[in-house]
């Protein structure tokens, strides 16, 4: 296997049989071929010392290292939360020559295939639709849960491959690729899970918003605040996805899912970005005493969702229009719960992981 890290490594952990594994992984393929269990481990040891899961990482940019690091850090943290460890087994990247601060050289790999046939969690940090789908979709099929903070990808086939994941019998879970580490699907999925969602909105996207505040409370004149926000590293390479409003549009599908269950698609959403303002726009706006924000909105519709990206002129009490920076706000309105307001960082290599690393230890409790 080129590229591939050794697999034998333990982090001090009694390493598993990689026949017993591969039982344990795909116990319909691996029937004819891999020995019982009780062959490969004296019965002693499997009661005494529970196995490791198995974590395979799938990039390791602003998101995957700060998730490898952290998995390291926290080792002692999560085998005592599962009690069992949480073991990094590989990180698939491009480049194995470049360099990784705090990630163990020994686990890159560039064959991300065959990382994640040999894991118990796949986590999906490298972004854009394939491989990504692709890598996804074998890790479902082959028993493994799976974690990804890929909004693109959830927002355009997250119902294709949640409808594996059900059929397979395994979890997919994706609660970095909304609003980083602000829980905002936990809240929609399971605290509201006995509630009536009706409405959510808020700014979801840090970079447009990072533009829309420098205009807004420094007076920089429109095109000079997209070029420092470039200039910053606010924005992407190609700004198109935050400033036209496809970032947003994704969280926006993400939400209405999650909240209403409804299935929308990026297509649907009534989308318009920030790239057609002026600063004739944005000096209206103050003399009414108003501020702009491009605003996500999801609202139930029947058994579907309107779900729209917009600017919007907002009132100065309006929650969403003091929001700052790159920080995100949803405001979730609930038949019985009524108004609820999420708040924090969106974006960021150490607060994504926050919401990855709760996904992974939730997907490793499924695991038998
Ligand atoms: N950054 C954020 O603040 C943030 C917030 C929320 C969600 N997200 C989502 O998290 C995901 C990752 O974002 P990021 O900012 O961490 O991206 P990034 O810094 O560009 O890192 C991407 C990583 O994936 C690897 N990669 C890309 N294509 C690959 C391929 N075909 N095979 C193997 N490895 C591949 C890259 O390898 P090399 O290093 O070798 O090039 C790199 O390590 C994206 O879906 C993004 O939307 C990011």
């Amino acid at each position: 296997m080129p590229g591939a890290p050794d697999l034998r490594r333990g982090g001090g952990h009694r390493p598993a049989p990689l026949a017993a594994l591969a039982q344990r992984r795909h116990p319909a393929g691996a029937r004819q071929r891999a020995a019982p269990a009780w062959r490969l481990r004296p019965r002693a040891d499997v009661s005494a010392v529970p196995s490791p899961v198995r974590v395979a990482l799938l990039g390791c940019g602003t998101v995957g290292s700060a998730v490898a690091r952290r998995l390291q850090d926290r080792q002692e943290r999560y085998a005592e939360l599962l009690g069992r460890s949480l073991e990094l087994v590989g990180v698939a990247v491009r480049d194995r020559s470049l360099p990784r601060e705090g990630v163990d050289p020994v686990l890159l790999t560039t064959d991300a295939e065959a990382l994640v046939r040999q894991a118990d969690v796949v986590v999906e940090v490298m972004g854009g639709i394939e491989p990504a789908r692709s890598l996804i979709e074998t890790a479902l099929r082959g028993g493994a849960q799976v974690v990804t903070a890929n909004k693109q990808l959830v927002a355009q086939q997250g119902e294709g491959l949640a409808a594996v994941a059900a059929e397979q019998g395994v979890g997919l879970d994706y609660e970095g690729a909304v609003m980083a580490a602000v829980p905002v699907l936990a809240v929609l999925r399971d605290s509201l899970a006995g509630d009536e969602v009706t409405a959510v909105r808020g700014v979801v996207n840090g970079s447009t918003n990072y533009v829309l505040d420098l205009v807004a409370r420094e007076g920089v004149a429109f095109g000079e605040a997209v070029r420092q926000a470039g200039e910053l590293g606010y924005l992407e390479a190609d700004p198109t996805e935050d400033l036209e409003g496809l970032d947003a549009a994704a969280k926006a599908v993400i939400l209405a899912r999650t909240a209403f269950g409804a299935q929308v698609g990026l297509d649907e959403v009534d989308r318009v970005g920030i790239t057609g303002l002026t600063d004739e726009d944005f000096k209206r706006a103050a003399q009414e005493g108003t501020v702009i924000k491009l605003v996500a909105s999801a609202r139930r519709a029947g058994c579907g969702a309107q779900v729209a990206v917009r600017p919007e002129a907002l009132p100065a009490h309006d929650p969403l229009a003091a929001v700052r920076g790159g920080t995100n706000i949803v405001v979730i309105e609930a038949v019985s719960a009524g108004e609820l307001r999420l708040q924090g960082a969106g974006a960021g290599g150490e607060e994504t992981a926050s919401a990855v690393l709760g996904d992974i230890v939730r997907a490793a409790r499924r695991v038998r």
